[in-house]
């Protein structure tokens, strides 16, 4: 096994990422609803060897609701029952730093964490788009930076909450009556420009320490951010350039916060389309396309990158584009540089989209996709992946039984695991609780 083990992230969506997943007769759409699908997807990328498996997070409705696989389930309450089911496997959901309060997020990755035994870990989201705004008594959303401004007081805020037990503050003596050391426990006294949080936290420290913390926003004031607090970060690129570029940029801001290189995992999301033979693989592309409602992707490419595309004539390259936008800068930068470098239509780049919502489309045989993972592992820009199946369960069983087997016979990928919590397997260490040592928060 190479020093430097290769991380996998299994990036679960309903029944498939392809948009048109629940539409193709290799899914069912009656799971969504089901717990035990989410089940059976967690114990499968378990026995995979997986690091852990992610469930992304929305609080507005996404697309049109004619034409999308409705979300069923809150990501958290879902992990607590996978968790259930399973004993190694780390369990990431997404949570809000603008529509939710820190305290209670605190609580609710807290509980995950002790139910799982150590696995959970939090994709810090800013939230993008007015939708979600008008969901939490507000016209819109803030402003960006200001976004990300709220997001770095929110993570002091609960650092501090994960912080406020000692890991010996519980003492359980039944003799004196005595539960916990009140001397090992302590108020967090916050007050800041968004949030004032007395604390202590009602919840003794967790097995991690903190939950992981991974982020996804690629935009200037986003990896200013992660290199503050990220551990790993989830990012799309099209191609390996820009794949590196990203790379050598964040891991070259680490320095400035006192941070290590291998202190943070970068993990590109990647859309394995699979087939026997490259055509084999081809024909299931295809057969994913032509199932693609283009009103339900515009709908949705608009909502995405924050511009109305809604009537523009499909067979016409993009309309002129704003300089950037206030809802997902480097997606909407990705959308935009795909759609000129490739001067494509926009059914064209709808099609492009349509697997992966511009995380990279791979599609071939398990030869390719072993090639492709190892190429972006071995050339920095990639610590791992964020293995986006198009149609589940099948999509990652195969990666299972073909892809992984190639990439444990490079010595890339471990055969089982060595540790317990999701830090052990992302190989990053459990923060200290800063009782007897200052506590580490990064400078900056
Ligand atoms: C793999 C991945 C997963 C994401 N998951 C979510 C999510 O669950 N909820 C959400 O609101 N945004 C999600 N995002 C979007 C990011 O949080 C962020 O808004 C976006 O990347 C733009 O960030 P930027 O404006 O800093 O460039 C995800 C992004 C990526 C790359």
């Amino acid at each position: 096994m190479s020093e430097r083990p290769l991380h996998l992230n299994a990036f679960l969506m309903g029944v498939g990422h392809h948009e048109a997943a629940w539409r193709h007769p290799r899914t069912d759409p009656a799971r969504l609803g089901d717990v035990r699908h989410y089940q059976e997807l967690a114990r499968i990328a378990e026995a995979g060897g997986f690091d852990s498996v992610f469930l992304a997070d929305g609080v507005q409705v996404w697309g049109d609701v004619e034409h999308t696989a409705a979300q069923v389930f809150e990501p958290i309450t879902l992990l607590t029952a996978m968790a259930a089911v399973t004993s190694r496997i780390g369990l990431i959901a997404t949570a809000s730093t603008s529509y939710s309060e820190p305290f209670n997020l605190a609580r609710w990755f807290a509980s995950l964490d002790h139910i799982s035994g150590g696995r959970a870990g939090w994709n810090i989201v800013t939230t993008a788009g007015d939708r979600a705004a008008q969901n939490f008594s507000l016209g819109a959303a803030a402003d960006h930076a200001e976004r990300y401004e709220r997001a770095d007081e929110y993570l002091r805020v609960v650092t501090a909450l994960w912080d406020s037990w000692a890991d010996d503050a519980v003492v359980v003596d039944r003799n004196s009556g005595r539960f916990a050391d009140p001397d090992r426990v302590r108020e967090i006294a916050h007050a800041g420009r968004f949030h004032q949080v007395r604390g202590p936290l009602n919840t003794p420290r967790i097995p991690q320490g903190h939950p992981l913390l991974v982020q996804a926003g690629s935009s200037a004031d986003g990896k200013a951010f992660a290199a503050k607090w990220a551990e790993a970060v989830f990012t799309a690129h099209q191609t390996i350039e820009s794949g590196r570029e990203f790379y050598a940029d964040l891991k070259g801001r680490l320095a400035g916060h006192g941070r290590g290189v291998d202190s943070l995992k970068v993990l590109p999301g990647i859309v394995p389309i699979l087939g026997s033979t490259e055509a084999e693989a081809r024909r299931l592309a295809d057969e994913l396309d032509e199932l693609i409602v283009p009103a339900r992707a515009v709908r949705q490419l608009s909502e995405m990158i924050g511009v109305d595309l809604i009537g523009h004539p499909l067979d016409q390259p993009l309309p002129p584009l704003p300089e950037t936008v206030n809802g997902a800068q480097s997606r909407f930068a990705l959308v935009r540089d795909l759609a000129e470098r490739e001067r494509l239509t926009l059914r064209q780049l709808l099609s492009r989209l349509g697997g992966g919502r511009g995380h990279q489309v791979v599609t071939g045989t398990p030869e390719q996709i072993a090639d492709h993972i190892e190429l972006w592992f071995t050339t920095g820009a990639a610590d791992g992946f964020n293995v986006m199946a198009p149609l589940l369960p099948s999509g990652l069983t195969e990666l299972i039984d073909t892809v992984l087997p190639i990439l444990r016979s490079r010595g890339l990928f471990r055969a089982e695991y060595t540790g317990t919590t999701l830090r052990d397997h992302y190989g990053l260490a459990r923060p200290a609780d800063g009782f007897d040592s200052p506590r580490l928060v990064p400078a900056g």
